[in-house]
């Protein structure tokens, strides 16, 4: 039987994707449906002082106007990451009460039995507001400034130090810090210190949050555009307050999600809250500029990176202090905070003996930052790959060989070692298939006619993280041939799991992919982490093989050979085995599982426009085992596509005065299209981890993002001899 692993292999979902037969959330059509419009507050802070109803209400077609006066009662979503809690986007229920924290805050929810009679309706709302100044810059001087006792569950280290600069702070959230940093930057012979900034960052996944709710009996079922079904289960259950096993939440398909739809928005809250009240399903979709508002977002941030170094560019020292957005407080429970963890990586990406890290949040009048794709790796390559390439060019010293020479081959601070590492080959690889060799240092020494040619490069990282999946594998007897299902609650949100699943199934059980049935996205199959933080290839394809192993030891069949012929002989109809694999976020007592890349760009710059095309991205990355090839491809090529739109273009700005999003659908919030993407090649290099999971896999949704800012900004300042500190690296940014 030819093994199906490491085979470029076609989606087996696509035929259903392209015929339209994909059910996304949104898509289900229930009998006696109504349908939910959300109004929006209209101010980014303050209080609502009159909310009039009586139009919308008496409008035709309108079953329901919810507000915070009539709502009733709803539990408190907890913050937890995990299937028993759940969590909420915005830590405070729906239609809570009169406050209100950011624009397009929802202040009614207005049902009818078509949308266009709730659109209507939900117009004739009339909303009186007492409007406060709103806080809308990390810089705004009003805006309270707290150090974050601790972030993401992971126990971090408080610790108390001096402040210093204008962004320094005097309470300080550390992670990993190790050596004497300060004493180290006071004797380094060369210190390169600067503050890189960028603004909030959307997901923008292409499928709009959408949920449809409906009760039967006591149980409610949501149809919900989730990357987590076990944790929406979970916080729904919280809100409604009935038990979990009372709650299905279902999400075949997802249209993308990247960290966006793996907490709860008020918008399911509400639609469960109605239906119940109406005793008929609801649906409720949101608007793209309500994505916009209302969805969380990455942070806008400033990172201040000092780096101490010997004239050979060995660093002695790095300090990195980081300032996100975090939401006005206003009564919600501080364990629920968004803590961005860009400190993960500036603690281990180098060799560097003193170590100092602090994180400060600025509460401001936007939706809660939260999840968006390489949450905190994006931010802090930026930043700290930005600097590596100013300490370069300060020294002379080829950006390349900076990094080698800096090369961590344990991981800095406790020196654990890395489970499997191969940085210094996709530097290597890197390097030789972008052609860096003819790399003339000199800023602005590589022409075009008029056109400045700049390269660049950068690191790229991401942990390797199992957040765990239960998986049931059943074989059955068809026709003398055997059939076999595999079922996990874990979602395809556009990864490609449904294939890699069946793959892996099929390499475990000696069957042909064609034979394999996957069962995924539904409360009711066994429970799964969300599919987020690049885990679940890992988590899924661990309990898949453990699954076929019981069920090889039950039959007797040798690890290698076909599965078929010992389910025929049986005589069963049908045999059945759960496995479940552990949780490991990102190391073990003994491990670190870190994944590695180097990115390369080109860039060509106008001069006289300061219009940045890029032209090429070589990326070589260190992922443990590609189960499939063209699923990789897309990944990592999909993640790149996000680190050029993050540097060049996207960035949500916000109205001073009043605090609403000013570019807050797809025509003002610019994202790459097909004409902003050159040629993207990328590679792997295929060493598996088997410490990690017997597949070796490490999973790659979102080390592709990871370095491509400061690759790009590199770039842009080899082109131009003018560094851009500040994202997105827009034109006018040149013309100075
Ligand atoms: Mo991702 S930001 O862990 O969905």
């Amino acid at each position: 039987m030819p093994r199906v692993i490491g085979q470029p292999t076609s989606r087996i979902d696509a035929r259903r994707k392209v015929t339209g037969r994909a059910d996304y959330a949104a898509e289900a059509l229930l009998p006696g449906m109504a349908h939910g419009v959300l109004v929006g507050a209209t101010i980014a802070s303050g209080r609502v002082e009159a909310i009039d109803t009586t139009a919308a209400e008496r409008a035709p077609g309108v079953v329901l106007v919810l507000t915070h006066r009539n709502r009733g009662r709803l539990g408190a979503m907890p913050s937890g990451l995990d299937w028993t809690t759940g969590q909420a986007l915005d830590p405070r229920p729906p239609l809570a009460d009169d406050h209100v924290r950011y624009h397009g805050q929802y202040v009614a929810l207005v049902v009818a039995d078509t949308l266009e009679q709730a659109q209507h309706a939900a117009r004739l709302v009339a909303v009186r507001y007492q409007e406060q100044p709103p806080l809308v810059a990390l810089d705004d001087p009003r805006a309270p400034r707290v150090a974050p006792e601790a972030a993401l569950g992971v126990p971090l280290r408080i610790e108390r130090s001096a402040p210093v600069a204008p962004l320094d702070i005097d309470v300080d959230v550390a992670c990993g810090d190790h050596g004497d940093c300060r004493g180290a930057l006071a004797a380094a012979p060369v210190t390169v210190d600067h503050t890189y900034t960028s603004p909030a960052e959307h997901a923008t996944a292409m499928e709009p949050h959408a949920a449809i709710a409906s009760w039967t009996d006591g149980e409610l079922v949501v149809h919900s555009s989730t990357q987590y079904v076990g944790g929406e289960r979970a916080a729904l259950a919280a809100a409604m307050e009935v038990p979990v096993e009372r709650v299905r939440v279902v999400a075949p398909f997802v249209g993308g999600m990247f960290g966006s739809k793996i907490a709860t928005g008020g918008h399911a809250v509400l639609a469960a809250l109605a239906a119940r009240q109406l005793g008929r399903p609801v649906k409720v979709v949101l608007t793209r500029p309500q994505v916009f508002a209302t969805v969380t977002h990455r942070p806008a941030s400033a990172q201040r990176i000092t780096l101490g170094a010997g004239p050979d560019g060995r660093l002695q020292a790095i300090r990195h202090h980081t300032v996100t957005q975090s939401l006005v407080e206003d009564g919600y429970p501080d364990d629920n905070e968004y803590v961005e963890p860009t400190t993960f990586t500036s603690r281990m990406l180098y060799a560097c003996p003193n170590y100092e890290s602090a994180h400060e949040l600025v509460r401001l009048n936007q939706m809660k930052p939260g999840w968006v794709r390489a949450p905190g790796e994006a931010l802090c390559t930026w930043a700290l790959e930005s600097a590596m390439d100013e300490l370069a060019c300060r020294l002379g010293i080829d950006p390349v060989e900076l990094r080698r020479r800096n090369h961590a081959a344990v991981r800095p601070g406790d020196g654990k070692p890395f489970s499997s590492k191969h940085l210094l080959a996709c530097y290597d690889r890197g390097a030789e298939r972008f052609g860096w060799a003819q790399r003339d240092p000199r800023p602005g020494s590589m022409r075009d006619g008029d056109v400045r040619i700049g390269w660049g490069m950068a690191t790229a990282t991401y942990p390797g993280l199992r957040l765990g999946a239960t998986v049931r594998l059943r074989v059955e007897r068809l026709d003398g041939s055997v059939t076999a299902t595999v079922s996990t609650a874990g979602a395809d949100v556009g990864q490609g799991l449904y294939t890699v699943v069946a793959m892996t199934a099929a390499d475990a059980l000696g069957l042909p992919v064609e034979l394999i049935s996957v069962e995924l996205g539904d409360t009711r199959l066994p429970p799964c982490a969300q599919a987020g933080g690049s885990n679940l290839t890992a988590s899924v394809a661990s309990a898949i093989v453990d699954a076929a192993g019981e069920l090889r030891r039950r039959l007797g069949v040798a690890p290698d050979a076909p599965f078929a012929d010992a389910v025929l002989a049986s005589g069963e109809a049908a045999v059945e085995a759960e496995a479940t694999s552990t949780v490991i976020v990102g190391e073990t007592d003994r491990l670190v599982f870190q994944s590695f890349g180097a990115v390369f760009v080109e860039v060509r710059v106008d001069p006289d426009l300061g219009r940045i095309r890029v032209a090429r991205v070589v990326g070589v990355y260190d992922v443990g085992r590609v189960l499939n090839p063209l699923a990789a491809r897309n990944q990592l090529a999909g993640g790149v596509v996000w680190g050029l739109g993050q540097a060049l273009l996207e960035g949500l700005a916000y109205d001073p005065v009043h605090g609403q999003p000013i570019n807050g659908d797809l025509a003002g919030y610019l994202v790459p299209v097909h004409a902003d993407i050159p040629a993207i090649d990328v590679g792997w290099i295929d060493a598996p981890d088997l410490d990690f999971n017997p597949l070796g896999v490490r999973g790659m949704g979102e080390i592709g993002i990871t370095g491509v800012a400061a690759a790009v900004a590199s770039a842009v300042h080899h082109a131009t001899g003018v560094r851009v500190r500040d994202l997105p690296i827009s034109p006018e940014r040149l013309l100075g």
